[in-house]
């Protein structure tokens, strides 16, 4: 008789390699993915790095799995960044970006998390390094996006823009590049909120949180509310100290993570509980 492999279940964080945890999650299961691997190479001593030549291929059967795991409207947000090796970007991340488009991933849109906090730093070649990209990756060109989610306050420049409006600004402006995109200034006067950019400037805050690379609590925020509803399923296969796992729970998603650290994951699980419980006095 076949035995059936048990289903894990939402709302709990693992501690366990995600190689053996995807294949304990049902089809379809998930509508986004928001995660952070280990960079090539980095932090060998505290969480074991994958060589920047072998990152391709120990990073694809994970990614089937996530495919796998992901809805057919889902998003899958990779944060990462190249490493140096002798004096040069290794061009893994883009050799990943390739090779996932090959596996029938649609690499759907690049963000740029700008970290705002960066301290100056200067090397013989190069400036301090001050972003990462998180990569947009879909099953399908249709996926589910909230937009208005992630409306941002207008800002001062639309004081001084939108103050005095030429002939072209009351008129659609249509792209001369034959894009099909258009622009019509006027549309702007009166409101509050516009739509965010794709450069997401956000502080880092590993002071505090038990891990020397977590994610801020406001990157996956911003993704989770634009690529998610309340009560939809969120996964990160390389939670950490839980960041995504905790913001999930706080936006009213369900959660599932998985970590190698024991340490971590005890982080993790910890934070949950007592967000939990904070969440649930709250709400009584
Ligand atoms: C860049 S950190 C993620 C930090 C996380 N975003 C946070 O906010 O805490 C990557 C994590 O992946 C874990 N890891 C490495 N290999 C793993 C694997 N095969 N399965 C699960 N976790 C793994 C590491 O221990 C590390 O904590």
């Amino acid at each position: 008789m076949r035995m059936e492999a048990p289903v894990l279940v939402f709302n709990e964080v693992y501690h366990m390699d995600c190689r053996v945890g995807l294949e304990k999650v049902r089809d379809d299961a998930v509508q986004l993915i928001v995660t952070s691997p280990p960079y090539a190479d980095s932090r060998k001593r505290s969480y074991g790095g994958v060589a920047p030549d072998q990152y391709v291929e120990w990073f694809l059967p994970i990614a089937a799995q996530l495919r796998r795991v992901l809805r057919p409207d889902g998003t899958f947000i990779l944060n990462i960044k190249e490493k140096v090796v002798g004096g040069e970007r290794h061009p893994y991340v883009l050799e990943l970006i390739l090779a996932l488009r090959r596996e029938g991933w649609l690499w759907t849109e690049e963000f740029i998390w700008h970290k705002k906090n960066s301290f100056p730093g200067k090397w013989p070649n190069r400036f301090r390094d001050s972003w990462e990209r998180c990569l947009q990756f879909n099953r399908r060109r249709e996926f589910y996006m909230d937009q208005d989610a992630v409306r941002v306050p207008m800002g001062d420049w639309a004081r001084q823009r939108l103050r005095r409006l030429s002939t072209t600004d009351r008129l659609r402006d249509n792209s001369h590049v034959g894009s099909g995109f258009g622009k019509r200034v006027a549309n702007w006067v009166g409101r509050t909120l516009a739509y965010p950019t794709n450069v997401l400037h956000l502080a880092t805050e590993t002071g505090n949180r038990g891990h020397s690379a977590a994610f801020p609590r406001a990157l996956p925020n911003w993704f989770i509310r634009l690529f998610s509803r309340p009560g939809d399923r969120v996964l990160d296969p390389f939670m950490g100290v839980g960041t995504t796992a905790l913001v999930a729970q706080e936006l009213g998603r369900e959660f599932l993570g998985f970590e190698t650290d024991g340490e971590y994951c005890a982080l993790a699980k910890a934070q949950l509980a007592q967000e939990a419980h904070a969440l649930a006095r709250r709400r009584a």
